[in-house]
C-alpha cells in the first residue's frame, strides 16, 4: 500500500509518501511571509498553500521514486486548522482522488501528532499523549488504534501559545518557541518563579494567566530594556521552567490514574528540549516505556499524516467526496 499525505492545516504546505516500507518521503514547504506579521496571517496562508501545494506533493512523489499512478490513497488534513488552508489541501487531494479513482482519507491534525510517534517506534497500547502544540494541549489516553479518551486539555491558551505569545512580550520573533528554548539552555530556571495554574486540578491546563504574570513582572523593572538585555535568558528559562513543570505534572496525573506503562509526546511543543528531559526523568520514575517523535516530526508535517492515513487504510477508515474540513475541534467527526 502506498499514501500520499498532504497536509496544510496552518502555514506549512506539506506532502509525504507511506508504503508498507515506511516513510520514503517528507516534504515541507514553509511560509515566511508571516514573519513580518508576528502571527500567522489566515488569508496569505491560503494563497501560499495555493501556490506551492503542487510543487510540494510533486516533490513528494519524486523523492520517494513514485509515480502518481502507483498512490492507492490520498489522506489529507480534515482539521482542525484555518479553514481557508485547509480548503485548498482538501479540494486538491480531492481533485487527485477524482481523477486517479482512488479513495480519499480525511485525517484529524490532533491524531496525525499523536500517531507520528509510528513513524519510526510502535508504542505500546493503552498509551498516555500529552499532545502539546500551538493551538491545542491535551491529555489522551489512547487504548487502541484510534480509540481515544480525553482526560483532559486546556480551558485558554495552548502550551505552543503560551510560548509564542510570551515570546512576543519580550521581543522574540514569531513563532517563539524554539527561540525561548534555544535561550533557555543559558538560562536559569530558577531565576522567577512564575505561577504554575490549576496544580489542583487533575488534567486540566491553563497557560493565559502565566502571560499575564510575564508582562506585569517586565513592567515593574524601571528599565525593561536593559533589564531584557540582561536577563532574556533567564526569563525564557523561568518561563519554560513554569510551562513544562505544570504539564509534566499532570502528564503524571495522567499515568497514575489510568495506569499506563506508556507514555508518547506529542506536536510542536514536543520538541522543546526541557520537556523532552523532563518527560525522560518522568518515565524513569514511573517505569514507562516513553516516545518522542524525532524534531522533524514534532512540529507540523505530512509524514504523520501519512503515516496516520496508512493505519487508517489498513482499519479501511475511508471519507467519502463530502469530506468538510473543520476549524475546530469540537466540532470534528470522528
Ligand atoms: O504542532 P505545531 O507545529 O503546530 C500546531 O499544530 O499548532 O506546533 C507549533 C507550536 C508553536 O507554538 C511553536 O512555538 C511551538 O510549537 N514549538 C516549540 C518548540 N518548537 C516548536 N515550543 C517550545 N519549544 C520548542 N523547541
Ligand atoms: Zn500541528
Amino acid at each position: 500500500m502506498k499514501i500520499l499525505g498532504i497536509e496544510s492545516s496552518c502555514d506549512e504546505t506539506a506532502a509525504a509518501v507511506y508504503t508498507d516500507d515506511g516513510l520514503q518521503s517528507n516534504i515541507i514547504a514553509s511560509q515566511s511571509i508571516h514573519e513580518q506579521y508576528g502571527g500567522v496571517v489566515p488569508e496569505l496562508a491560503s494563497r501560499a498553500h495555493h501556490k506551492t501545494i503542487w510543487r510540494t506533493v510533486r516533490q513528494a512523489l519524486e523523492e520517494s521514486d513514485s509515480n502518481i499512478k502507483e498512490i492507492d490513497a490520498v489522506a489529507v488534513t480534515q482539521g482542525p486548522g484555518l479553514m481557508g488552508s485547509l480548503l485548498v489541501g482538501l479540494c486538491f487531494a480531492k481533485g487527485l482522488c477524482l481523477a486517479r479513482d482512488i479513495p480519499l482519507i480525511g485525517v484529524n491534525h490532533m491524531d496525525a501528532h499523536i500517531y507520528a510517534n509510528f513513524i519510526e517506534h510502535r508504542p505500546k497500547y493503552p498509551f498516555v499523549s500529552l499532545t502539546v502544540s500551538g493551538g491545542h494541549t491535551q491529555l489522551v489516553q489512547v487504548t487502541g488504534p484510534f480509540e481515544h479518551e480525553l482526560l483532559g486539555q486546556t480551558r485558554d491558551d495552548a502550551a505552543g501559545e503560551a510560548f509564542d505569545k510570551i515570546g512576543k512580550i519580550l521581543g522574540l520573533p514569531y513563532p517563539a518557541g524554539p527561540e525561548i528554548d534555544r535561550r533557555s539552555k543559558k538560562g536559569d530556571p530558577l531565576f522567577h518563579d512564575f505561577p504554575q495554574a490549576l496544580l489542583h486540578e487533575d488534567f486540566e491546563f491553563s497557560f493565559s494567566g502565566l502571560k499575564t504574570s510575564v508582562k506585569y513582572f517586565l513592567e515593574d523593572q524601571a528599565n525593561i530594556e536593559e533589564f531584557l538585555s540582561d536577563y532574556l535568558n533567564d526569563i525564557c528559562a523561568s518561563v519554560s521552567e513554569a510551562i513544562t513543570e505544570v504539564l509534566i505534572k499532570k502528564l503524571r496525573n495522567a499515568v497514575e490514574h489510568t495506569g499506563v506503562r506508556t507514555i508518547v509526546l506529542a506536536g510542536g511543543v514536543s520538541a522543546n528540549s526541557m520537556l523532552r528531559r523532563k518527560a525522560k526523568r518522568l518515565a524513569k520514575e514511573v517505569e514507562c516505556e516513553l516516545h518522542i517523535p524525532k524534531l522533524a516530526y514534532c512540529t507540523d508535517n505530512a509524514a504523520m499524516i501519512a503515516v496516520t492515513g496508512y493505519m487508517m487504510a489498513q482499519r479501511g477508515m475511508y471519507s467519502d467526496m463530502n469530506l468538510k474540513p473543520f476549524a475546530n475541534l469540537n466540532s470534528s467527526e470522528r
